[in-house]
C-alpha cells in the first residue's frame, strides 16, 4: 500500500526551523530519521535540499519540489508540483514527506502517518509546522526521551496514524 509519512521534528511553539536551518541538533533524532528513511523515497522543498549538509541523502530517492520549470538537480528526482510529486511517489512503499514548512502545509492533509519528534522547549523561528488538529489522529508509538548529552530539553517520538 502506498503509505504518505510526514516526518519532522516540532518545538512546544510549533517551530521547526530559522533561516533555513534546523533549531537544534539531536544526534538520537538524526540517526532515528536515518534508520526510518533509508530505502525509501523522501520528499523535500527546494530550500530544505539547499540547507542539508550532505546531498543527495544516500541509500534514498531524493524527491526535491521546485517552481523553476525545467530545473534539474543532479541526482534528484525533480517534481513541479504537488500533482506531479504525487505521481513520482511509489505505489506499495511508503514515502516519507521531509519539510520543510511550505511542503509540510501543503501534505498535512494528504499524509496518512506522522512521525513526529515533540521537542519540549520553544524556540524563536522563522518556520513553523501547520497547526495538527489531533482528534484526527491515533497515537500508535510513543517513546519519551530525558535531557541527553548537551541538550537542555526532552522530547518525544511519537507516531500517529489518520482515524477511518
Ligand atoms: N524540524 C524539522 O523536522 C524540519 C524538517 C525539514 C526542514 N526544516 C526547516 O524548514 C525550513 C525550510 O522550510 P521552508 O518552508 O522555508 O521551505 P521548503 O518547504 O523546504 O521549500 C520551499 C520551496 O519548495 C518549492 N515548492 C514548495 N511548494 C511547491 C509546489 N507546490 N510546487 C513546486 N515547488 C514548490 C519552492 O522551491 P523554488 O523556490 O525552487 O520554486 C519553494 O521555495 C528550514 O529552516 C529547515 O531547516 C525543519
Amino acid at each position: 500500500m502506498k503509505t504518505t509519512s510526514i516526518i519532522v521534528a516540532i518545538a512546544d511553539n510549533n517551530a521547526i526551523g530559522n533561516k533555513n536551518e534546523l533549531l537544534w541538533h539531536i544526534p538520537d533524532d538524526l540517526k532515528r530519521f536515518k534508520k526510518l528513511t533509508s530505502g525509501h523515497q523522501v520528499l523535500m522543498g527546494k530550500r530544505t535540499w539547499e540547507s542539508l549538509p550532505i546531498k543527495p541523502l544516500p541509500n534514498r530517492e531524493n524527491i526535491v519540489l521546485t517552481d523553476i520549470p525545467g530545473e534539474i538537480i543532479k541526482a534528484c528526482t525533480m517534481a513541479y508540483s504537488i500533482e506531479d510529486a504525487l505521481s513520482k511517489m511509489n505505489d506499495n512503499k511508503e514515502c516519507f514527506i521531509m519539510g520543510g514548512g511550505m511542503i509540510y502545509r501543503q501534505f498535512l492533509d494528504k499524509a496518512d502517518k506522522l512521525y513526529i519528534t515533540h521537542v519540549h522547549k520553544s524556540f524563536e523561528a522563522d518556520t513553523f509546522f501547520p497547526e495538527i488538529n489531533y482528534k484526527d489522529w491515533e497515537l500508535i508509538e510513543e517513546e519519551k526521551h530525558q535531557r541527553e548529552g548537551n541538550l537542555d530539553f526532552s522530547f518525544t517520538y511519537a507516531t500517529y496514524v489518520r482515524k477511518k
